[in-house]
């Protein structure tokens, strides 16, 4: 028996069924607030039947915001954050939202001040020089975190996904390439999670027991020089301690190991193509030069992270929901086999928001569309993401470069 369309008890809550719409970038919240593109495309996946539809990546400060079309967690858009999720929970799916604060990648433009990290540095990524931050300022941030739950209460939200791992600002803390501090947040990996430790302890006193918490976190950074799965055990063991609901097992570091997150590769030509040439100049020849290298290929297959993931569920008791590389009615049911209480997914549901009622109805061989060629990632960073298949008269060189990587397949 399929466990995919039975109900599942996330802490507080209850989901209609094993599937969640993961985190990913929306790039649709112009001027850092909710738009009707935000709120048409996650209507459009909890009537497609998703369990639960996370709304991504919002900063719970102004420091954290790494895009123009990203959300901060603030009183003035609670009322519209409310409309979403009514409408969300009017289809009969919950509503989560991710919290988290991106650190080092970012810009002074962007986050209205110097951006800050764990350590002072230069980040070639944004490319910016980045303030290591205070002790108290650690303080203010970790608070920033349980007022943020708090306003994710009052906007309806049932969950809030905490993200601890890709290389920001809690990922930052926890690897040793990003953590050079010498007090009490740095050195031994059990000084690095104390600023994680911190705001876990803040947001589950804030959640109460009325919403649910996960975490997103890393298996490995990707990287020589960053974590490795045995320390993302211990930090998957720690994060366990704070009776949080679920953990999402994910792996990657956005300045130094993109693709180890969603696998495949980048396309450099639809980055480059939406990029604004006079804002965003150094990076466009940085992309033609030196793209290859600063975003390598990460093979593709289906359920990437499972055999990992299987090495997480041998340590831990609590709820794991399993991310990456899911497309197929046959691979979820095998991952929710293994011993996964949930699934999420990203890209098959951008490439069909209905994607979870289309398995619902065929038989049991279903699959998605979606071929990582991942122009939705590309697209992202400049303009709202979105599927090229929603999009006409797409220049012939993004359309070669899709067709490549979807041949690849
Ligand atoms: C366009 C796009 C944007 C993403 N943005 C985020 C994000 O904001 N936060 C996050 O934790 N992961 C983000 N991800 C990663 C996904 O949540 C997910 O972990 C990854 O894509 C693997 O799942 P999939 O194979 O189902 O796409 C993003 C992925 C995509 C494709
Ligand atoms: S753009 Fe490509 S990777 Fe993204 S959802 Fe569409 S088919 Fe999938």
């Amino acid at each position: 028996m399929s466990k995919l369309f039975t109900p599942y008890q996330l802490g507080p809550i209850t989901l209609r069924n094993r599937t969640i719409r993961s985190a990913a970038f929306e790039n649709m919240c112009y001027g850092n607030k909710p738009s009707q593109d935000l709120f048409d495309y996650h209507t459009s996946v909890a009537k497609g039947g998703i369990g639960m539809t996370t709304i991504a990546y919002c900063a719970v400060n102004r420091s954290g915001v790494s895009f123009d079309g990203q959300l901060w967690m603030r009183e003035e858009i609670i009322p519209d954050l409310k409309k979403l999720t009514d409408a969300i929970h009017a289809e009969g799916a919950k509503a989560s939202i991710q919290l988290g604060h991106c650190g080092n990648m970012t810009h002074y433009y962007t986050c209205g001040c110097m951006p800050v990290g764990p350590s002072t540095g230069f980040n070639l990524y944004s490319p910016t020089l980045v303030r290591g931050l205070k002790v108290d300022e650690i303080k203010a941030l970790v608070k920033d975190f349980g007022k943020a739950v708090n306003m994710c209460r009052e906007a309806g939200f049932d969950c809030v996904e905490i993200h601890a791992g890709h290389g920001y600002l809690i990922s930052q803390f926890l690897s040793p390439y990003t953590n050079k501090r010498r007090d009490e947040y740095g050195g031994s990996l059990d000084n690095r999670m104390r600023f994680m430790r911190e705001v876990l302890a803040e947001v589950m006193t804030a959640a109460k027991d009325d919403m649910a918490v996960v975490v997103k976190t890393n298996m490995y950074d990707g990287f020589k020089s960053g974590l490795q799965l045995p320390d993302c055990i211990t930090v998957a063991k720690e994060i366990e301690k704070f009776g949080v609901h679920a953990v999402v097992l994910s792996a990657g570091f956005v300045s130094k190991a993109p693709m180890a997150v969603m696998r495949g590769a980048m396309p450099l030509k639809t980055l480059a193509h939406y990029m604004d040439m006079a804002k965003f100049w150094w990076l466009k020849a940085a992309l033609a030069l030196v793209g290859r290298w600063m975003i390598p290929t990460v093979p593709f297959k289906e359920a990437y992270f499972l055999e990992d993931a299987k090495k997480f569920r041998a340590e831990l008791k609590m709820p794991i929901i399993y991310v990456g590389g899911l497309v197929s009615r046959q691979k979820i049911d095998e991952v929710l086999d293994s011993g996964f209480e949930m699934v999420q997914m990203a890209r098959a549901l951008v490439h069909d928001p209905a994607f979870v009622n289309k398995m619902k109805e065929a038989d049991s061989t279903y699959r998605c569309g979606c071929k990582h060629s991942n122009y939705c990632i590309g697209r992202m960073y400049t303009k709202e993401m979105k599927c090229h298949h929603c999009v006409d008269n797409l220049p012939k060189k993004i359309q070669k470069e899709i067709a490549k990587a979807e041949s690849c397949d």
